[in-house]
């Protein structure tokens, strides 16, 4: 079954408040709608995402969405109906749509495989919960209980075979509707329900942001990095970004600045996303007298891109001579320039190993970090 999405994001956001529309605002350092768009490309099934944007929103989805969140963006209308028809008229062929409110951050991949073992048979499928609380009609006085035991919450993704999406669109006549399940019914379709989840609740009050936070839990990762360098001919050596006068050179593909190597494996470690030679193979050319800034800037980015955030690293640096106390401020300055971290977040420490060992033989320097990366998952 083919299946493509649209994520409908050209909402106002009116009755959320704050300045940006309430898809773009950040909650554990991810926007709304980049979570929203995570879930969906998270699940298996799921080809192309079609992300409908409100006009002149496109700097705003930029910036949400981030480098590594391909989408075709279009811009959405005056009403939900209208932006998912311009997602629609987007979309490549397919057998099966799923429709999404950017608003949901959190898709469990269950609600998923429901829906889509419910389009085997059915025309659509809506995720829908019980409803709770007594309900009433009321103004100011209150008026008559409505029996809720029939009665549904409905949320989305919705899913449609992709031509009944259309034909209902095509077909609706009413008053401007609130989902697409509604006009997919009106024109005779059969929509199953299927369990819904309270973590799909959308965002739509002030208040809901803090509820969506709250099902976040900070995860701390940490990454360990250890490289060794020999010493060679040479008048200085890299150490921790700083260029350090030494009656030796360290003999390496780069600028072998052993300091560096380690932190970059402790960040990539706490990321799980290999280690230095994998990302910066030695067999490559272009990597001959490279300046190893660029391997920790690399690793940085990986982190952020993880959605990670680089609470502290500590670096050791092991080596007889040269001496690394009279750099050590220069060295965690330059780490903190290039991770963007402040001083209090950066550790540079040195030992000897007392004479022993390949160090203590003045053959080479060693170094060890370690990388501390929390994140707000689910
Ligand atoms: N939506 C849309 N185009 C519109 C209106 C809404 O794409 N013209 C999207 C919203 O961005 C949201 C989803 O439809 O992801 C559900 O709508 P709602 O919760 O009503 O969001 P808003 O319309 O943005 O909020 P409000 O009604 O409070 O202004
Ligand atoms: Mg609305």
């Amino acid at each position: 079954m083919l299946c493509h999405a649209i994520l409908v994001a050209a909402g106002s956001g009116s009755r959320a408040g704050g300045s940006v529309p309430k898809q773009y605002v950040e909650i554990g350092g991810k926007s709304v709608l980049a979570r929203a768009y995570d879930a969906l490309r998270a699940h298996p099934a799921v080809g192309e995402i079609v992300v409908a944007i409100g006009k002149g929103q496109e700097e705003l989805a930029a910036r949400a969405l981030g480098a590594d969140r391909p989408a075709r963006i279009v811009e959405g209308g005056a009403t939900r109906r209208e932006s998912v028809a311009a997602g629609m008229a987007a979309l490549p062929d397919g057998d099966v749509v799923l429709v999404h409110d950017a608003a949901r951050p959190f898709l469990p991949a269950s609600v998923f495989d429901r829906l889509l073992s419910a389009l085997a048979q059915a025309d659509g499928a809506v995720p829908v919960l019980p409803v709770a609380d007594t309900l009433v009609t009321a103004g100011d006085a209150l008026g008559e209980v409505v029996d809720r035991d029939g009665l549904r919450r409905v949320q989305t993704p919705q899913g449609f075979r992709l031509a009944v999406l259309r034909a209902a669109h095509e077909g609706w006549t009413g008053p401007e509707p609130t989902d697409d399940a509604q006009m997919a019914r009106a024109a005779g379709f059969n929509v199953f329900t299927i369990a819904g989840d309270p973590r799909l609740d959308k965002i739509t009050a002030p208040a809901d942001f803090a509820l969506a936070e709250g099902r976040l839990n900070r995860i701390t990762r940490t990454g360990l990095g250890y490289d060794v360098h020999a010493f060679a001919e040479g008048d200085h050596v890299w150490m921790g970004g700083v260029k350090v006068p030494h009656s030796h050179s360290l003999a390496g593909h780069s600028d072998a600045d052993v300091a560096l190597h380690a932190l970059t494996d402790a960040l990539l470690g706490a990321i799980g996303d290999g280690d230095i030679g994998a990302h910066f193979p030695p067999s490559d050319p272009q990597w001959k007298g490279a300046s190893s800034d660029r391997f920790l800037i690399h690793a940085r980015d990986l982190v952020r891109r993880s959605g990670g955030r680089i609470d502290h690293v500590d670096v050791t640096i092991i080596c007889e001579a040269p001496k690394v106390r009279p750099h050590a401020d220069a060295m965690r300055s330059r780490i903190g320039e290039l991770l963007e971290l402040p001083l209090n977040r950066v550790s540079i420490k040195a030992t000897t190993t007392e004479g022993l060992g390949f160090t203590g033989r003045r053959e080479g320097i060693a170094a060890q970090a370690i990388a501390t990366v929390s994140s707000w998952e689910e």
